[in-house]
């Protein structure tokens, strides 16, 4: 690829690169200047720009936009916000914890449906009240290795289901992926993405067909940039042609991310997910799915009260500047759907394989 992309210096090494030829991150801390670093997913893939934020909220704003999207890396974007708090806050213990959680709520708020960003929030919180007694500078340093925990446990958990969900692939197969799953979303490798990963590092001849995903283009921007700088084969198609090409015999194993999975085996991802494993079960080609353990919501019973979060209008009645729907009539965007379990062959994690169309849930892979 022609594109050159180039990387901010960070003080410390990255924990970790985009697989493949050309490196990015989503999100880094640089403990030098105590500034979280994230690349302005909204611009991809005309323009590669990095941000660097001084504070939390500033973080939590680049959540809300979208700068960085993606369950996991929401998850990890807010645990280093903490950081910044833990950085910032000199006074005892009860200020500390009084700072950390104002700047956890207004975290929490940004983004609904993902829970990994609850989860990232709780995990920080409760090493805050842990380290809480201790001087500033330790307390800092114990909330940058627990954040840098998450991060590294991510992509751990990326290349385990990757390898995991690779064993499925058959050789020579065309793969269909929804939004992007990719390294982009997490820590690094990815989760949908990872077992496409997996499935090239272990030999397999693999082609990536990515759904565009309206209305955000997640696909079209994200997916096919990420997996093409990657070497990896994609082409990208509109939404409404999956059907088409499921008819024609061309797709052969499907695997997407999840923001959240309920504890029966529902598991709500990006719009338009659900369209996608009907037709899959209607062609019988495998749907699958790749989430680390921290998507996993064993007190969501089933996939009814997972929250949907609702997204503005004009992200549905415009593409970038150009207006698709006269003003004064109504946009609906429901940014996520659920996808009943018995759609789901199999769900990847760091832990193991789950069947949920087999009968099978969460619980019997939670100790
Ligand atoms: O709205 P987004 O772009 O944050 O939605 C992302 C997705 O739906 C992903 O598929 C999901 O978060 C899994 S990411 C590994």
């Amino acid at each position: 690829m022609s594109q050159t992309i180039d990387i901010p210096e960070l003080s410390r090494t990255p924990i970790t690169f985009c697989a493949g030829p050309q490196a990015f991150f989503a999100v880094e801390y640089d403990p030098a200047t105590g500034e979280v670093v994230m690349l302005d997913q909204r611009r991809l893939p005309t323009e590669v720009v990095y941000y660097r934020y001084t504070k939390p909220d500033q973080v939590a704003d680049g959540i809300r936009d979208m700068v960085v999207r993606g369950a996991p890396a929401i998850g990890i974007s807010a645990a280093y916000a903490l950081v910044m708090v833990a950085r910032a806050e000199e006074g005892e213990a009860a200020s500390f914890l009084v700072a950390n959680g104002a700047a956890s709520r207004v975290l929490n708020a940004t983004r609904p449906t993902a829970v990994n960003l609850a989860w990232a929030i709780a995990r920080m919180s409760r090493k805050a009240a842990d380290v809480a007694k201790l001087d500033p500078r330790a307390r800092y340093e114990a909330m940058l290795a627990e954040a840098d925990a998450i991060h590294r446990e991510d992509v751990e958990s990326c290349r385990a289901m990757g390898k995991l969900g690779a064993e499925d692939v058959p050789d020579g197969a065309t793969i269909l992926t929804h939004c992007n799953a990719g390294a982009l979303a997490t820590g690094g490798y990815g989760t949908a993405l990872g077992v496409i990963r997996a499935a090239k590092e272990a030999g397999k001849t693999i082609r990536v067909l990515a759904d565009e995903t309206r209305p955000y283009l997640q696909g079209a921007r994200l997916t096919s940039w990420e997996l093409h700088v990657d070497g990896i084969d994609v082409e990208v198609i509109s939404d409404n042609m999956a059907g088409h090409f499921f008819q024609k015999g061309e797709i052969d194993f499907v695997v997407v991310g999840s923001d959240r999975i309920a504890a029966n085996g529902d598991v709500a991802n990006k719009i338009g997910t659900y369209s996608v494993a009907v037709l899959a079960k209607e062609h019988g080609v495998p749907f699958t799915v790749a989430a680390p353990w921290s998507t996993v919501d064993m007190a969501m019973p089933d996939g009814s009260g997972i929250p949907i979060e609702e997204r503005p209008r004009d992200e549905v009645a415009k593409v970038g500047d150009k207006v698709l729907v006269a003003d004064g009539i109504g946009c609906r965007h429901p940014a996520f759907d659920v996808t009943p379990a018995r759609y789901v062959k199999a769900i990847y994690t760091e832990r193991g394989a789950i069947h949920p169309s087999d009968g099978q849930t969460p619980a019997d892979l939670d100790p």
